[in-house]
């Protein structure tokens, strides 16, 4: 099959993970998703990547995501690594883990990238929103561990920018300015940005974030 791209939606399936078999899309419901995906259980990078979302909980909760990471390792695998993922990064890992032995759902999501690995998947990460349609793709190496701090911050600006006719800077926060999306006039802005707006160029147009309704 051909790779993902942003706006399709988000390939379902049925696969066993970490907390029992799951139905991807059911499991999602109407929230966000993230599945992301990491070489293989029992090695160092992978450890503090996993742990470090279980500490990010109350986070994507706050933002009504959901996560599930994926490997080519087997269930009894999962579980005897989240036990040292707990003991070793202080957390409880909360999240189903794919196991995803037959690699059905590792080449559904185009995981593997054989000039990498030829077996393994790479570091893959999709934001899928509560449509199911893919919103964010992110590919890193085995050697580079992932910022989910950044996978946070490019949330709040997918969640924003879904429901306010807005885009977000570069380096942008939450609660950083905005940019006015360049489908408005600039007369159009008062009325659906009345908190005040700056005119840069009249294609460069800033607003202050808005208050979430
Ligand atoms: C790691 O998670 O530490 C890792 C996995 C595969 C290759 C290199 C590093």
């Amino acid at each position: 099959m051909s790779a993902l791209r942003l706006g399709d939606t988000a390939p379902d399936f049925t696969a066993q993970t970490s907390e029992g078999e799951i139905n991807f899309h059911e499991w999602l419901g109407d929230s966000w998703g993230i599945l992301f995906s990491h070489p293989a259980d029992y090695t160092p990078v992978c450890t503090t990547e996993l742990g470090t979302v279980a500490k990010y909980t109350e986070q994507f909760k706050k933002r009504n995501v959901k996560v599930a990471a994926l490997s080519v390792d087997g269930v009894e695998s999962h579980h005897g690594w989240i036990k040292d993922i707990n003991e070793t990064q202080n957390t409880t890992v909360n999240f189903p883990i794919i196991a995803d032995e037959d690699r059905k759902v590792a080449t559904l999501y185009d995981m593997i990238h054989p000039k990498a690995d030829n077996t393994l998947t790479v570091r893959s990460v999709f934001v899928i929103g509560a449509d199911k349609k893919i919103k964010l793709i992110l590919i890193y190496p085995a050697s580079t561990g992932r910022n989910f701090d950044e996978l946070v911050r490019v949330i709040d600006s997918l969640q924003l920018t879904a429901y306010q006719k807005l885009a977000t800077p570069a380096n942008w926060k939450n609660g950083d300015d905005c940019v006015v999306s360049p489908a408005i006039k600039t007369e159009d802005i008062p009325t659906l940005f009345p908190k005040g707006h700056t005119v840069i160029k009249p294609y460069l147009r800033t607003t202050p974030q808005p208050d979430i309704k």
